[in-house]
């Protein structure tokens, strides 16, 4: 079927102007050909399920080539736009990953975009739909550590400490680099645990990783240049990607981490290659060394940026994680980012980078205009809490606490799930990927289970390449083994129940 059947003329023109449109002569010819597509689904031209023309057909008309619009397929897949299914083609998305609400109000926020009168990337970032910030942690909500158990009258105590010793200093501007312990106490801690390299003058303290990786795009990359990105990958990081007009390349992951002869030989090289190389978000697999020895080789040849994305090495469950990248690279290629997101508590909202020496200057410059620096008191109370060996403590104790949660969690799946999911019981971290065996959509299981007051993340929404596996990302770290059971029953119950809805016609039938 050629495109004139399913894009109406109109339609066809939208995405030939946005190819056209000197405007966006910066963006590569295949982010324009997305971005008009995803521009024609935002506003609703383009409705929910509505096939689009196969890729062959629409490069013809368009006079481009067909990998121009498989490329811009594979964005709009990745971002939850349409489905690609194999054999029948591509479809708009009925629903997206960002929630029914998001795509139900797309006409408010088009309308809101244009009462505010957003700049093209005011609304560019909008429409990615940010990031979900207030998770709650009903089970299996991914990525939360408990908090329940926080020594929180020990922070107590350390904070008045600070607020003794500092007096009213402590009320003033902060450093944009961050406190002086803290950076101390982060590069001892990063140099002993995770085999960094870094000095306190090397640590920049930030709010989050997410700030980190939109430092790092807009202070390293032009818009339009590319960027080698895991697939699947970390949602925060593509958004924040895409939100600085970088052109994300999709790179595959299997067990032993990104595939990273793709980037070896792919010819048009990047300015800068994303990867969580210690546990990759979400498959699980740890880098392989020489996969890690030929990508720093690489971004040394190419004067290409690594950024490191360490998110949760602190709790790997067989023994001392792998050392990161950045402790690997003598040619200072390498970013390394944390967070204490994880590793104490979301609301913290302290993270850092570990930069090349060169970088530091730059970086805080940039730092300062986002939010000027960290909050100087819970900086300094962190600080006390690192140096007085009570986050090596802490750390210790909640790895201990997850593991026996990871088990408790393998165990119920296996018991009451077995017919519908394959759990992939991961070394570390705070959530278990469980893949569909079964031929239940992951989309309804999603809704069903939001109804029912379970959270399911859905695995597909990482993906970028249409061949990805379904299923999801469970969360165990913020639930004690009776949470988990019952939420495991819970699921259960609405896969048998859902199971009998589908198979219920047949048997009327026959
Ligand atoms: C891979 C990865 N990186 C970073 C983060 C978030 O860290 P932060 O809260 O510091 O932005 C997460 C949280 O889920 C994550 O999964």
């Amino acid at each position: 079927m050629g495109p004139d059947q399913l894009f109406k003329n109109s339609q066809l023109e939208t995405v030939k102007a946005w190819l056209v449109n000197p405007a966006h002569a910066a963006m590569p010819r295949h982010a324009r050909i997305q971005r008009a597509i995803r521009q024609l689904i935002l506003d609703s031209v383009l409705g929910p399920g509505k096939p689009l023309p196969a890729s062959r057909a629409l490069a013809t008309s368009l006079g481009v080539s067909r990998d121009t619009v498989e490329a811009a397929y594979t964005q709009l897949h990745a971002e939850g736009f349409i489905e690609r299914r194999v054999g029948s083609g591509s479809f708009v998305a009925e629903v997206t990953e960002f929630g029914l609400k998001d795509r139900r109000s797309n006409r408010d926020v088009r309308a809101r975009r244009q009462e505010a009168d957003l700049s093209g990337r005011g609304a560019a970032i909008v429409e990615g739909g940010g990031m979900r910030t207030m998770l709650s942690p009903i089970a299996f909500t991914h990525g939360m550590p408990e908090t329940r158990n926080f020594p929180i009258q020990l922070w107590e105590r350390l904070q008045r400490q600070v607020l003794r010793e500092y007096g009213t200093k402590a009320l003033l501007h902060g450093d944009p680099q961050g406190a002086e312990p803290l950076r101390r106490a982060i590069a001892d801690y990063v140099n002993l645990e995770r085999g960094a390299r870094a000095t306190a003058d090397r640590v920049l303290v930030l709010t989050c990783s997410q700030q980190a990786m939109t430092l790092c795009a807009n202070m390293l990359l032009n818009p339009g240049d590319r960027i080698f990105i895991e697939d699947p990958a970390y949602q925060g990081a593509r958004k924040a990607f895409n939100a600085a007009g970088l052109d994300c390349v999709f790179v595959p992951v299997d067990r032993q981490g990104m595939v990273v002869e793709h980037i070896m030989n792919d010819p048009l090289g990047a300015k800068a290659v994303s990867l969580t190389p210690s546990h990759q978000f979400p498959t699980g697999a740890k880098l392989s060394l020489d996969r890690r020895l030929m990508l720093i080789d690489w971004a040394e040849r190419h004067g290409a940026w690594l950024l490191e994305d360490d998110y949760d090495s602190e709790f790997h469950y067989n023994g001392k994680p792998t050392e990161c990248v950045q402790g690997l690279d003598p040619h200072d290629r390498t970013i390394y980012i944390g967070t204490f997101t994880k590793s104490l508590f979301p609301s913290l909202r302290i993270g850092y980078v570990v930069l090349p020496p060169q970088l530091v200057g730059p970086m805080t410059i940039a730092r300062s205009l986002l939010d000027g620096h960290t909050s100087v008191i819970p900086q300094l109370t962190l600080a006390r809490f690192m140096s007085g060996g009570h986050f090596g403590a802490h750390i210790r104790s909640m790895r201990g606490l997850y593991a026996e949660r990871l088990e408790a969690l393998t165990h119920f799946v296996r018991q009451y799930l077995s017919d519908f999911v394959e759990p992939y019981v991961p070394f570390g971290g705070l959530q278990m990927p469980c893949v569909l065996i079964c031929d239940l959509s992951e989309r309804a299981i999603i809704d069903a289970g939001r109804r029912e007051g379970i959270e399911l993340f859905g695995l597909s929404s990482l993906n970028a390449s249409q061949h990805a596996q379904t299923g999801f990302l469970l969360g165990f770290a913020a639930y004690t083994p009776p949470e988990l059971e019952a939420a495991v029953k819970k699921l259960a119950d609405l896969l048998h129940g859902m199971s009998r809805q589908k198979a219920a016609p047949s048997i009327t039938h026959s």
